[in-house]
């Protein structure tokens, strides 16, 4: 069962990350605290108000460019839990940008980058003592969403051997880049009990999937919250998910 104690989803305020929020509310056991981020609280009105009839629910700032921002909601979260840790951490948002061939620009390229791989690595990097703390309760279980997990929402066509159609520059290479640096902390972590996976949501009908998106964010989380359930061990770190399929997608 999908339980986890303390969570935390970046892009919380709108598309797939608030759907997360609104469903991590619906499970059997929901957490005693949901730390939903956004980049601007004061206007992250459907969030907040999602908040307001549910006391777990914390409403932080954080832009994953910024580190003050992420050192100020680490802050938070930790003087909130008061040393119970951080089980799992949703590395959820992320801008696309469709450049092609032609129309990629080196500045493009690096915010991009900057926002979908340097972003969400260092965000680990901030929660990584409360990963370690909620890993370190039960050093004898396996890893797990709610032992202590880190999920990097990545997408397919971040994957290079499925990739038929080009385009989308910064974003697949960003997406690629993510996807590296989840295999890197599925090793590295593996050893403290943290278990650090990619999930693809689908093609969903959000601001960034557009009106022909094939499933809503209802779909898409309910998907990913069941993948997430199944994670378990050795076998569920370090892997790239389809969180509608349930299937793994090809890394290379
Ligand atoms: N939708 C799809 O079809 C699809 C497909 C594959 C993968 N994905 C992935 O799914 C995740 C969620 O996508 P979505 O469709 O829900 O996108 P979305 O509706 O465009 O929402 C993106 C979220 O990321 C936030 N964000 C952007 N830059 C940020 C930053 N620097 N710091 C913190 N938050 C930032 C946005 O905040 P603001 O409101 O402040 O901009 C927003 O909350 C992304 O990782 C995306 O790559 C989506």
């Amino acid at each position: 069962m999908l339980a986890p104690k303390i969570v935390l989803v970046t892009g919380a305020n709108r598309g797939i990350g608030l759907e997360f929020v609104k469903q991590f509310l619906l499970l059997k056991s929901p957490p005693k605290y949901i730390f939903a981020c956004c980049r601007q609280p004061d206007t992250a009105e459907e969030l907040k108000g999602v908040a307001k009839g549910n006391p777990s629910v914390h409403v932080l700032k954080l832009d994953v460019c910024d580190q003050s921002s992420i050192d100020n909601a680490k802050a938070f979260l930790e003087s909130k839990v008061e040393g119970e840790g951080l089980n799992l951490l949703i590395n959820n948002s992320a801008i696309i940008s469709h450049a092609d061939l032609y129309n990629a620009t080196r500045e493009d390229m690096a915010k991009v980058y900057e926002t979908n791989a340097i972003g969400p690595l260092m965000v680990v990097k901030s929660f990584l003592p409360l990963l370690k703390k909620a890993a370190s309760v039960d050093p004898s279980a396996a890893m797990s969403c709610n032992r202590a997990a880190i999920i990097n929402i990545s997408t397919g066509v971040a994957s290079i051997s499925e990739n038929s159609s080009s385009g989308l520059y910064a974003y697949r290479a960003s997406k690629a880049a993510l996807n590296m640096i989840t295999t890197n902390m599925s090793l590295d972590l593996k050893n403290e009990g943290i278990l650090a996976t990619a999930i693809h949501p689908g093609w969903v009908k959000t601001d960034m999937g557009g009106p022909n998106a094939l499933i809503d964010t209802v779909t898409s989380v309910t998907g990913c919250m069941s993948v997430m359930e199944k994670l378990h061990g050795e076998e569920g770190t370090g892997k790239f998910y389809h969180g509608v399929r349930g299937d793994k997608i090809g890394w290379s």
